[in-house]
């Protein structure tokens, strides 16, 4: 199979920022998008996205997961990066329309359509470092996936990174193409030297997240992760595992989880360890590696508590349980 995120719909729904409004939007050809070399994007990185996924259930319909709160976050997303407001009717309606043109290419499980909304500044105006876009674009790709993090495949390694940070500390829980890219310096040189799969990022100490994940410690009924503050992405992933997690009678510790209490929880023999995310779902992690040394989380295995989340989410996204959180929007 062709590599997370790399073939495309060859269309997808696009919206124009301009002259104070937007415009309506369209379905148009996702092979190419003409931007002046100045725009604002490529100069001063007005951008943000989103994540989410629409699936297939067993009757052959479509169901986009989480919708609402993927769109939610990208308008708070595009409020911290000064990018002009948008209504959440219009990305709702262009989510819709695009996963409905290619319903049919909705892969069945274990796959699904991964769906990108996209929204860049494009006004040429490379004198405008310190005043927002006046004009932009708003567009949503669609890519049919699989796993992101392969399924089966010992559990993940973990390089613990306390003096680098992955973004700057105000600009965390906004899903923007920077924060992304100063983390990937980190996770290069963790594969290179240690084999690591992951950067877990922990300034100072304090147990934020990967790269491109949220990080999630179960330690026999407690599951404990990082409390919301603006240091870290807001997963809506997160969000469901915890929702889920509660209601298979966990109890859910968001606070903070400093590196000593991890390594000195992970060394017990039930402990587990995971990555949440629209990509990752919730991946299981075996190895931290701090300082030079490995520590197995538990028995180095994917845990049971970790696997029953995974199954719970899943049963709900391919309509295999019931959706009584409300999470699925049918196309
Ligand atoms: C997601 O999980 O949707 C992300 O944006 C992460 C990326 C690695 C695909």
């Amino acid at each position: 199979m062709a590599a997370f995120g790399t073939v495309f719909m060859p269309q997808m729904a696009l919206a124009k920022y301009e002259d104070q409004q937007w415009g309506d939007s369209e379905i148009v050809s996702s092979d190419s998008i003409s931007l002046h070399p100045g725009a604002h994007v490529l100069h001063y990185s007005s951008t943000c996205f989103e994540g989410l996924k629409a699936f297939r259930h067993e009757d052959g319909s479509v169901h986009i997961f989480r919708m609402d709160a993927n769109i939610k976050r990208m308008a708070q997303s595009a409020e911290l990066l000064s990018l002009p407001a948008f209504k959440p009717e219009l990305l709702e309606q262009m989510v819709k329309d695009i996963v409905a043109k290619f319903a049919d290419e909705v892969p069945a499980a274990p796959g699904s359509m991964y769906i990108r909304p996209t929204f860049i500044g494009t006004e040429p105006a490379i004198g405008k470092a310190a005043a927002p876009t006046s004009s932009a674009l708003l567009y949503v790709l669609l890519s049919p996936v699989g796993d992101y993090f392969a399924v089966g495949a010992k559990p993940l390694r973990l390089l613990l990174e306390e003096n680098g940070m992955r973004c700057a500390p105000h600009m965390g829980m906004v899903k923007s193409g920077g924060n992304y890219a100063s983390a990937l310096g980190p996770i290069s040189q963790a594969r290179t030297e240690v084999d690591a799969d992951q950067v877990l990022f922990c300034p100072g100490g304090d147990v934020q997240e990967t790269g491109a994940a949220n990080f999630i410690l179960i330690d026999g009924d407690e599951l404990i992760t990082k409390a919301l503050d603006s240091s870290f992405l807001h997963g809506v992933t997160r969000n469901s595992i915890l929702t889920l997690a509660r209601d298979l009678g966990l109890k859910v510790s968001e606070r903070e989880l400093t590196v000593d209490e991890l390594l000195e929880r992970a060394a017990k023999p039930g402990c587990e360890a995971a990555l949440s995310g629209t990509a990752a779902v919730l991946t299981p992690v075996g190895t931290l590696i701090h300082n030079g040394k490995e520590h197995t989380v538990g028995n180095g295995e994917a845990g049971e508590t970790t696997l029953k989340l995974r199954q719970a989410l899943n049963d709900i996204q391919w309509g295999k349980a019931q959706d009584q959180h409300n999470w699925l929007t049918s196309i």
